[in-house]
């Protein structure tokens, strides 16, 4: 396959760092590994040639002149995997502002402006966006869970609203709204719930997806799930 350069946000822990796992494999590939924790991903990843980690934190209000700084160091980039998440679990009263403001800011206004900075670096490629099946149309949806879902959601209306504006270009983008997968994060929102897959199994259907299924599909949105109807 045609040597790729790989943008992955959220490559810290989790889904993230499988997935930089599963491209770093493939040594013709180029990933920059995105996080607040630059230290965890560089023990990570430092045994790849062809991983380079940076410190980014999605929750400030430049992210697109950060993005832009870092991707400078790029020729192109091939696809963007906007995989980093806020997850706050509350009942709908205690919701602060605050709590509003954390996940619209990481789970879908940086992710719209970590594209707009991308763009600079794209003629063509694919840009999958990571949400949630609580944020798909429809769903089962799970109590406390108020913020997280509806920007979720709002994530999959941006990828929509992308793909038609840019339709007449050769960058795709497609959004995966995810079903329970077994990270920290879950483990953290609810303590002992066993999902049915695996982070590094999760990684390997979102790796093959962003890969390939540009060449079929542009601004769908579908759910990845074994545990919700
Ligand atoms: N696991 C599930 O069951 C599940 C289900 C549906 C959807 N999802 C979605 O799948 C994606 C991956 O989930 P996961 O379970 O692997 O999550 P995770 O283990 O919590 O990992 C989240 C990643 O996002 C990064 N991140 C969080 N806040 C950030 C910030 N302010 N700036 C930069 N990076 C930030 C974290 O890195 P640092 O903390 O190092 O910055 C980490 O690498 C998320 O978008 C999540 O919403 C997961």
């Amino acid at each position: 396959m045609k040597p790729k350069t790989i943008v992955v946000a959220g490559a810290s822990r989790g889904i993230g760092k499988a997935m930089v796992d599963l491209f770093a494999s493939d040594t013709n590939n180029k990933i920059l590994a995105l996080s607040r924790n630059v230290d965890k991903m560089n023990a990570a990843f430092s045994k790849y040639d062809n991983v380079k980690c940076h410190a980014l934190d999605l929750n400030t209000k430049d992210v697109r002149s950060k993005c832009s700084a870092i991707f400078a160091e790029l020729d192109s980039i091939d696809i963007l995997i906007n995989n980093a998440g806020l997850l706050v679990n509350k009942p709908f009263t205690e919701l602060t502002r605050e709590d509003f403001d954390d996940c619209y800011s990481v789970n879908v206004i940086s992710v719209m402006e970590t594209v707009q900075a991308a763009l600079g670096k794209m003629n063509s490629g694919h840009i999958v966006n990571i949400s949630s099946v609580g944020g798909f149309q429809g769903s089962v949806k799970f109590s406390g869970l108020t913020a997280y879902s509806t920007s979720k959601a709002a994530l999959c209306s941006f990828t929509e609203l992308f793909a038609e504006e840019y339709k007449d270009s050769k960058i795709k983008m497609n959004c995966l709204a995810l079903g329970a997968a077994q990270t920290e994060m879950l483990e953290e929102a609810f303590p002992g719930y066993q999902a049915p897959v695996s982070a590094e199994k999760m990684a390997e259907y979102i790796v093959d997806f962003s890969l390939n299924a540009d060449q079929w599909m542009n601004g769908k949105i579908i759910p990845v799930s074994l545990s919700t109807p």
